[in-house]
């Protein structure tokens, strides 16, 4: 029997879970980076029509999904779509909606315990009178686990945290952390955004030198030299801008994940679905795009200058906001460079909490209702998966394994699932029925423009990101870029350490292969149980 009666408390802590979900390190390390590397301003056009053919689409998609599985006590995927549709493929299929939570929560909740680290670093000044280097070589040392008591300390806080939080239950605990984390994140961010563009940069700089980098970065660059090819290519014709586009609204909007159908399993029948969701949407498009972009490129272009920062976006925007931003607000002097330093990386671990805590979610609904176990037990649970599912990341973070996760979990499985789902929904489950899902309660009226793109549009553009990232997933599977860097490199240590990468890379995806098969065979036996007990899934 389940042991499941969680329900939100409030319809404001729902919209703040789910836009807390959304919001995440994404919003504000991989957006500006994505759109610096792909058009400046010119990458907004694919980025919002991805949003509105894609994005919006998938969110109500996963919200109706979610409300329509609660009603019959479904809080995980593979139960959800089975209630759908009684194929025995969709269970399965619902595996990833689980999986692809466990996996991403065990290297984000490493990323995000460092948020918590460089808070405590920044208050105790660790940084000052450091070079950019020193700062820089900080950050290697800490993840190559030189001094490996203080990373651990802070990782197993963090998942503690997770941990307690979630015991405490959707309204109890989630819902709570979102009304605080959320405005606290807006707040932080404003009074960051503020200084960023506001800021003199050094002695003899000019005031307002974060203008620098938003000017630079929202310039529209039609076109741009295409990285293979070195060839001069228009930016809106690229299919490669487009894809980044596509991969960034899946991201940053957690959708393709099974976490948004999860929270969406606790509303009432009745419960309004279609502007519950854009709220959230929205919400996450405003601290992406508005935020998002007003802090780390303006002040790093301000000091550093556009070529120095555009070299350095080349690898991603980790280095940006855990190396170079340390450094630069001791540049605003002491009591500016603590004030700071506690806002970005407190507002960090904001964005990655809200958005762990959701991850939990799907694998403690799915123990509870097939399994029994309390919300407690469900709760430790995850964290000690978490904890075992994590441990690779942290050891071998300079091996690949986190890169190989995020890349496996935090990118295909979401598209995978994405495309099935919608498939499902649409053509299975029936456009006439999910479209009642959507609007059924709903406190707006729907254009029914959605209606046909949910039907066609948002399938063929799930299956041309799919389809059009296969070569890429053929390159990774065959590890063609490291058996490269294997045949040009001459140095016997390098070409040794290069294989070493490879075994753990190769590792890396045998271990996530046997945790998706561990969650089916799961599964199987819950829908065995299920079988035994006369209890039936829809
Ligand atoms: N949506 C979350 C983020 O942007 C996962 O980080």
């Amino acid at each position: 029997m389940s042991t499941n009666k969680e329900a939100w408390g409030s319809r404001v802590g729902l919209v703040l879970a789910m836009a807390g979900n959304a919001v995440g390190l994404g919003n504000f390390l991989r957006f500006p980076v994505q759109a610096i590397q792909n058009g400046g301003g010119a990458f907004i056009i694919p980025y919002l029509v991805c949003f509105l053919l894609m994005g919006i689409p998938l969110l109500w998609i996963e919200w109706g999904m979610g409300r329509f599985g609660g009603k019959f006590g479904h809080h995980s995927t593979p139960f959800i779509l089975d209630s759908m549709d009684k194929k025995r493929l969709w269970k399965y299929i619902g595996v990833f909606g689980i999986f692809t939570n466990l996996a991403v929560a065990a290297y984000y909740c490493y990323l995000e315990s460092w948020t918590l680290s460089w808070v405590y670093h920044s208050c105790i000044r660790t940084f000052a009178g450091q070079s950019q280097e020193q700062v820089a070589g900080f950050f290697g040392s800490y993840v190559s686990l030189d001094h490996p008591f203080e990373p651990i300390f802070f990782w197993v806080v963090c998942l503690l945290i997770n941990t307690w939080i979630l015991a405490r239950g959707l309204s109890g605990g989630v819902e709570i952390a979102s009304k605080i984390g959320m405005p606290l994140l807006i707040i932080f961010g404003a009074v960051l955004a503020y200084l960023a563009i506001t800021m003199k940069a050094g002695e003899h700089g000019a005031k307002f030198a974060g203008t620098l980098g938003l000017d630079f970065l929202w310039s529209p660059k039609m076109t741009m030299i295409d990285a293979d090819t070195g060839k001069e290519v228009y930016t809106l014709l690229n299919p490669k801008v487009w894809l980044a586009a596509a991969g960034q609204i899946f991201f940053t909007l957690s959708v393709g994940m099974g976490s948004i159908q999860c929270y969406a399993s606790y509303l009432k029948s009745k419960d309004d679905v279609a502007l519950n969701a854009m709220s959230a949407g929205w919400m996450n498009e405003f601290v992406e795009v508005v935020l998002g972009s007003s802090i780390i490129i303006p002040i790093a272009i301000g000091y550093l200058g556009i070529d120095q920062v555009v070299e350095m976006t080349k690898h991603g925007g980790l280095g940006l906001g855990f190396k170079t931003l340390p450094f630069l607000f001791e540049q605003w002097g002491p009591v500016l460079a603590v004030i700071s330093g506690v806002f970005w990386f407190g507002l960090l671990f904001f964005a990655g909490i809200t958005s762990s805590l959701a991850m939990g979610t799907p694998c403690m609904g799915f123990m509870m209702d097939e399994f029994g176990w309390k919300r407690e037990r469900s709760a430790w649970a995850f964290g000690i998966v978490v904890l075992l599912l994590g441990l690779p990341t942290v050891l071998f973070f300079n091996y690949g394994v986190f890169d190989e996760f995020d890349y496996w979990a935090g990118t295909v499985s979401l598209v995978v699932f994405a495309l099935f789902e919608t498939i499902l929904f649409a053509w299975i489950f029936g456009i006439k029925k999910g479209w009642k899902e959507i609007t059924d309660g709903a406190d707006i009226k729907v254009p029914v423009f959605f209606k046909y793109v949910i039907l066609i549009v948002t399938p063929l553009i799930l299956g041309w990101v799919f389809i059009s990232s296969l070569p890429n997933i053929w390159d990774t599977i065959t590890n063609v870029s490291i058996n490269k860097e294997i045949a040009s490199a001459t140095d016997l240590n390098i070409i040794s350490q290069l294989e070493t990468k490879k075994l753990f890379v190769n590792f890396s995806r045998a271990f996530l292969l046997l945790v998706w098969v561990a969650i089916a065979y799961l599964v199987y036996i819950a829908y065995k149980k299920r079988i035994r007990e006369g209890r039936t899934t829809s």
